[in-house]
């Protein structure tokens, strides 16, 4: 069995995905013009071409300026579907979702309009093919601690559709300890807790993402490679980092994808998980990440295994879900021996 179709046929979890990420330019251009909206590309290829970026801002940039043509629930359920059916052919069996609501309501698109788009077409997904889903709605670092309360004060009636809180958006300048008061709300409110930390952010960032936000899982956590105790902190405790080599190549966190740390993070023994952040804009969706590392020799048979295997285990499911995940997982590499 090739490594590709290894890739493709063993089931996985998807944990570090925003939502907005996947929207690709022909969606953006059919929604845009739905909603009256005028885009400031002349063409679908236009666009393509302008997602060159030297850093996360510029990126951020081009992101919020797509998410603006996203109007109404209709809008929201596309862009959400599109994901799903892609995933589904992809073997992604669970994911979680990031949102950003700030992006949204700050336009006056009312918080509802968007979960329950992005809901539905879940929920329609879980139907249809399987795939068990949670949602995690991120707080925009570059605004204030003040406008994250509001947005957890919002989103607190809708607790049966939102299973995390995350924290997103240009790192640099914007610490986790701003917004300590808003985790520790949502922590008392019962929401498991994630950040962006380590992207851009140095390893500081991402013991204050432990220390001060008492997160359960660090999303990408490159730069902590570069302290050794933080490191062996993340170890011993087993927190999962959100690994996206793909967005790390076209933000410049790597300057090419031979020189991504996977296989240090994998010695070091952290728990590593595989993901696609922003798919529409960074040119692949998982099996694609997980791919370009195979294909520049850094992950073999037994790592692509082992990163399937880590993202059940990072993911926030219940025992029964995992150990049915973890069981699948067991059928295809049975099978893989079976068919070598
Ligand atoms: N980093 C920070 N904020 C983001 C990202 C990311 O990779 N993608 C979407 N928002
Ligand atoms: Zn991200």
């Amino acid at each position: 069995m090739s490594v590709e179709t290894l890739i493709q046929t063993i089931p996985k979890a998807e944990l570090h995905l925003h939502i907005e990420g996947t929207f690709e330019p022909e969606l953006m251009f059919a929604i845009a013009q739905r909603n009256g909206i005028r885009l400031p590309y002349s063409s679908v290829e236009a666009l393509h071409t302008a997602y060159n970026f030297s850093e996360l801002q510029d990126f951020l940039n081009l992101y919020y300026q797509g998410m603006n043509v996203l109007l109404e629930e209709q809008d929201y359920y596309d862009l959400t579907w599109q994901y799903v059916e892609k995933i589904a052919r992809q073997n992604v069996v669970h994911t979680e979702i990031f949102f950003d609501p700030q992006g949204h309501t700050s336009r006056g698109v009312a918080f509802e309009t968007v979960l329950n788009g992005i809901f539905h077409a879940l929920q329609e997904g879980e139907r249809q093919f399987g795939i068990s889903f949670g949602i995690i709605l991120c707080f925009l670092r570059h605004l204030s601690e003040e406008s994250a309360l509001e947005t957890l004060e919002i989103a607190l009636p809708h607790q049966d559709k939102i299973i995390g809180i995350g924290l997103d958006s240009s790192e640099v300048g914007h610490p986790p300890a701003q917004f300590q008061k808003v985790f520790k709300r949502a922590h008392e409110a019962g929401f498991y807790c994630v950040a962006h930390a380590g992207e851009e952010g140095p390893p500081e960032y991402v013991r204050q993402a432990l220390d001060l936000l008492n997160v359960a899982r660090v999303d990408h956590g490159n730069r902590a490679l570069e302290d050794p105790s933080l490191v062996q902190r993340l170890v011993d405790a087993q927190i999962p980092l959100t690994v996206c080599p793909l967005s790390n190549l076209k933000l410049c966190v790597v300057d090419d994808i031979a020189e991504h740390p996977i296989k240090t993070m994998l010695n070091h023994g952290l728990r590593v998980t595989l993901n696609s952040d922003d798919p529409a804009y960074f040119g692949g969706y998982v099996n694609e990440n997980y791919l370009a590392l195979a294909n520049a020799q850094l992950i073999d048979e037994n790592d692509i295994i082992q990163l399937a295997k880590n993202s059940f285990h990072s993911a926030f499911i219940d025992d029964a879900r995992k150990k049915a995940l973890l069981a699948k997982l067991d059928v295809a590499i049975v099978q893989r021996t079976d068919s070598a």
